[in-house]
């Protein structure tokens, strides 16, 4: 008998996060369903993810804020074996300033996502959270048991009351099978450097302002703090290549898949388990790459914690995932990936 194809949709499966995800699950045999309103994405990933992998993922354009397409959508779906939902915006500062938009595209989305999810034979998700709900620890490394901090902005407020949603539906419908994964630092590339991370207007995070400072777009990297209580004195946090990460989705879809959870709402730290200073990042950088990067130390950024890495025993133990690739490695993609876009 041949082995049935799982079909799995990918919600913001051209996003820097989701179009990994694609390409490992189409490596390891899934079908694709992708689902992107392609407002922070390109339908040009489309075409680089058929160059990766050979096989060219289903798409549909549909705002997931938009019920009523949500609906037809599995209505035309509904043999969807699992979900891997991304579609979010993220950027930490706009949801400060705009956080009704936060708000509407990320919660009314996941609202109308499991609402639908809810009438499929085989239910299914996979949630993309982040280590931001743990706010500045008490203890390092950070476990799944630590507590959940008031959140410091409402992008993070997205995240946890997302696990929130999903926490209290799978506890109304047992026939749910959840796993949230919560994110410590995404960074890097795929190695073909076809798909990447591309942010727009001035890059928010580390390792995209570094790769754009190093090919000369912006002057110089400004660290956010020098006199943090951390060896040298600035911040620390957990650096996953992407690769890595887009890994652990397609194992926890097959732990779903296989019925092999124990509870319907299962949460995992995913990250290297090792801290990593800016200091150290932007050294490691001119290690891997050669290029010395211009910087300067400048006032601390409102809302940064100090340090947060992960304890991934649990996604170890049971997940069976662990991180391969070194800060090194993804240093080097990110690299390659950003010499890529600007030739
Ligand atoms: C940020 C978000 C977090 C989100 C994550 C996604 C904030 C406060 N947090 O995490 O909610 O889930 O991105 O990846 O924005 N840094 C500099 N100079 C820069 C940029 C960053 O020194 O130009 C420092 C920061 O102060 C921080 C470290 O680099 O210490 C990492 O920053 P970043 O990449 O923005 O990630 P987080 O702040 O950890």
């Amino acid at each position: 008998m041949a082995t049935k194809i799982h079909k799995i949709l990918v919600t913001g499966g051209l996003g820097y996060i989701g179009s990994h995800v694609v390409v490992e699950l189409q490596n390891k045999g899934f079908g694709v369903v992708i689902i992107d309103d392609l407002s922070n994405s390109s339908l040009s990933v489309l075409d680089r993810i058929v160059g990766i992998t050979g096989i060219k993922p289903v798409f549909e354009k549909i705002d997931l804020k938009e019920k009523k397409s949500v609906t037809d959508f599995f209505i035309r779906h509904e043999d969807i074996d699992g979900v891997i939902h991304f579609a979010a915006s993220k950027a930490v500062g706009e949801s400060v300033n705009n956080p009704l938009k936060y708000y509407e595209n990320n919660i009314h989305s996941l609202v109308y996502l499991l609402q639908e999810i809810n009438k499929l034979a085989s239910q299914k998700l996979i949630f993309s959270s982040s280590c931001t709900v743990y706010g500045q620890a008490d203890e390092l490394p950070i476990s799944e048991e630590a507590q959940i901090k008031e959140p410091e902005s409402p992008y993070g407020n997205t995240k946890k009351v997302g696990e929130q949603i999903i926490k209290d539906t799978c506890s109304a419908n047992t026939l749910l099978n959840t796993i949230a994964l919560r994110y410590f630092n995404p960074i890097g590339a795929h190695e073909s450097a076809t798909i990447g991370e591309l942010p727009i207007g001035t890059p928010q995070n580390l390792v995209p302002f570094v790769t754009q400072t190093g090919i000369g777009l912006r002057e110089k990297l400004s660290i956010f703090g020098n006199d943090y209580p951390t060896p040298d004195g600035t911040c620390i946090r957990d650096y996953i290549h992407v690769v890595d990460l887009a890994k652990a989705h397609t194992i926890a879809m097959e732990r779903l898949i296989e019925e092999k959870n124990t509870e319907n709402y299962e949460v995992y730290n995913i990250g290297t388990g090792k801290g990593s200073s800016v200091l150290e990042v932007v050294n490691a950088f001119k290690k891997v790459t050669g290029v010395r990067l211009n910087y300067s130390f400048a006032e601390r950024r409102a809302g940064d914690i100090i340090s947060a890495y992960a304890d991934t025993k649990k996604a170890n133990r049971i997940l069976g995932w662990k991180s391969e690739l070194t800060l090194k490695d993804a240093l080097l993609s990110a690299w390659k990936w950003e010499k890529k876009i600007r030739s």
